[in-house]
């Protein structure tokens, strides 16, 4: 992975002895009138005349390179389109600075320095621009053995500040922002490997090997150790494959003292043939995808680790594949969870719920009290939100709110469905406690309304439906295709709440 170092700079940007200048231009804007006029003068009119040939009409994202003809000290000056002036926010930022970063790596040079006009908050907009910067880096490509782009690549970004004294705050903030867009990357990198690579033991050492680097507490329980426990729920998906399952159990004390402030989940199915319910041919293969949940949640966990948060936090993640075989459960076949609760599993391709309730179970009997969990779970989330939002059901309603504001501070979009309890009647099972399916009407919230089963009584939870944001198919300027890290950002702002308590000034996690 493309490793890139950002700092904060109070310089003039026309003086700052980089490779590349990064400036963003807003739609509308007069070269003469706004803050570009001083850089312009510079340049001998050079910006003005651009604008002229319609050149630097701000239009979203849209990249521009100048030569700068020893005018300033930096030899190429990049501009980038940034939309309406009225709508830029630090969300804006972050993809600006990500378009920026995914323009210049394809271009022989190693130093930037980045101008981001138009935002007021330092610290917060630093941390934005960063985590684009830092984000926009990821390589899916990972396992080809020839690089397309040209070598040496971009490795220190400066961020420009307008004074000495801002770029202190800004320099804490864009500390902050690269370090959540390194565990993203990660979270990334993890979710991109194939089934063969990545492994349910694999998912689990590369957990290890995390906690062991940042500083938090790890068990991972085999399946002799869920068997005695009486995790037969996701015993039953795991059983029809050749690969062993594992629970991985992550532990962050940053408060110290007992209890758990924040239960995290992450549905870790390595790869998801559907067993003997088998999933159609065409795009299986994208089923390697299925534990971005358990991947954003041991990125978060390193996240919430190295920024030394002081709060408790769980992280479960149950990791199985599941595979048909002569060893795997049937339709129709009735598992025991943790809870004691009987599920007949009328079709073997819905498990993420199946294993998501022992992981439920045990996070509670571990103390999480407040608990949010990410899957993959269902193609019907796709239906209702296409690829836009993220699913977002739970309860109580305050909870559900307090993810939400959480995410939008994390620039992650979360959309929520309802729970009402009638949608329980469609999981009735003749035999058992509860169906693992409810037919084909509302999908996604049948899917939560299973989950909500193994929720206990006074405890709060949300249930992140992210199949249908999870991976990218199309390209973004800002973005890479493949898989986007949702939603680290969003677990990663909600530990930062909870550490502040409901006190905390606007804005405050990036
Ligand atoms: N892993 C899939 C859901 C999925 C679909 C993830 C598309 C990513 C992209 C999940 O295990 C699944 O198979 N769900 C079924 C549930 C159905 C059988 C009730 C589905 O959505 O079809
Ligand atoms: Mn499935
Ligand atoms: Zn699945």
């Amino acid at each position: 992975m493309v490793s890139l170092s950002v700092a904060v700079s109070a310089q003039d940007p026309a003086a700052c002895a980089v490779d590349a200048l990064v400036i963003n231009v807003f739609e509308g804007e007069k070269v003469s009138e706004c803050t570009l006029a001083s850089l312009d003068q510079k340049l001998r009119g050079a910006l003005a005349r651009l604008a002229d040939l319609g050149e630097l009409d701000g239009k979203l994202y849209r990249t521009t390179l100048v030569p700068t003809e020893g005018l300033i000290a930096a030899p190429r000056l990049l501009l980038v389109g940034s939309g309406k002036r009225v709508e830029f926010d630090n969300n804006r930022a972050r993809n600006v600075a990500g378009a920026a970063v995914r323009a210049l790596l394809k271009r022989p040079i190693t130093t930037a320095a980045i101008w981001i006009r138009g935002a007021s908050d330092g610290a917060n907009l630093a941390a934005a621009v960063a985590n684009g910067a830092v984000l926009a880096t990821f390589d899916p490509g990972e396992y080809k053995t020839k690089r397309e782009e040209p070598l040496p690549r971009l490795s220190r970004l400066t961020i420009l500040e307008s004074s000495v004294q801002r770029a202190g705050a800004a320099e804490i903030g864009a500390k902050r922002g690269a370090l959540i867009g390194e565990a993203a990357n990660f979270a990334r990198h993890l979710a991109n490997a194939p089934g063969n690579v990545l492994t349910p033991e694999k998912l689990a050492e590369e957990a290890a090997r995390a906690a062991s680097e940042y500083g938090f507490a790890i068990e991972v329980l085999d399946r002799a150790h869920m068997a005695a426990l009486g995790m037969a729920a996701l015993l039953g998906v795991a059983q029809g494959s050749e690969q062993p399952p594992m629970t991985i159990v992550m532990s962050y004390r940053g408060r110290g003292g007992d209890g758990y402030d924040l239960g995290l989940i992450g549905k870790g199915v390595t790869f998801d043939t559907g067993g003997i319910s088998i999933k159609p041919a065409e795009n299986m293969y994208l089923m390697k995808e299925d534990m971005a949940g358990a991947a954003a949640t041991i990125g978060a966990m390193c996240a919430i680790a190295r920024l030394g948060l002081h709060v408790n936090v769980l992280g479960v993640v149950p990791a199985v594949e599941n595979m048909p075989s002569g060893h795997a459960m049937r339709p129709g076949d009735v598992l025991t969870a943790l809870n004691g609760k009987t599920i007949e599993v009328l079709n073997t391709d819905a498990e993420g719920r199946i294993i998501l309730a022992d992981a439920l179970c045990y996070a509670q009997r571990l103390g999480a009290k407040r608990i949010v969990d990410a899957a993959t779970l269902t193609g019907a989330v796709v239906v209702a939100l296409g690829h836009q939002a993220v699913g977002l059901l739970g309860t109580p309603q305050e909870w559900v709110d307090q993810v939400k504001d959480a995410s939008e501070k994390a620039g992650e979009r979360l959309w929520q469905l309802p729970l009402f309890d009638e949608y329980a009647q469609q999981l009735k099972s003749e035999i058992a406690d509860v169906a693992n399916v409810g037919g084909r009407a509302a999908g996604t919230i049948t899917g939560a309304m299973f989950i909500r089963q193994f929720v206990d009584e006074g405890v709060a939870w949300a249930h992140l439906d992210i199949a249908g944001t999870a991976w990218t198919e199309k390209e973004e300027p800002y973005l890479a295709k493949g898989p986007t890290g949702i939603p680290l950002r969003t677990f990663v702002s909600l530990a930062q709440a909870l550490e502040q308590g409901s006190t905390q000034p606007e804005g405050t996690p990036e």
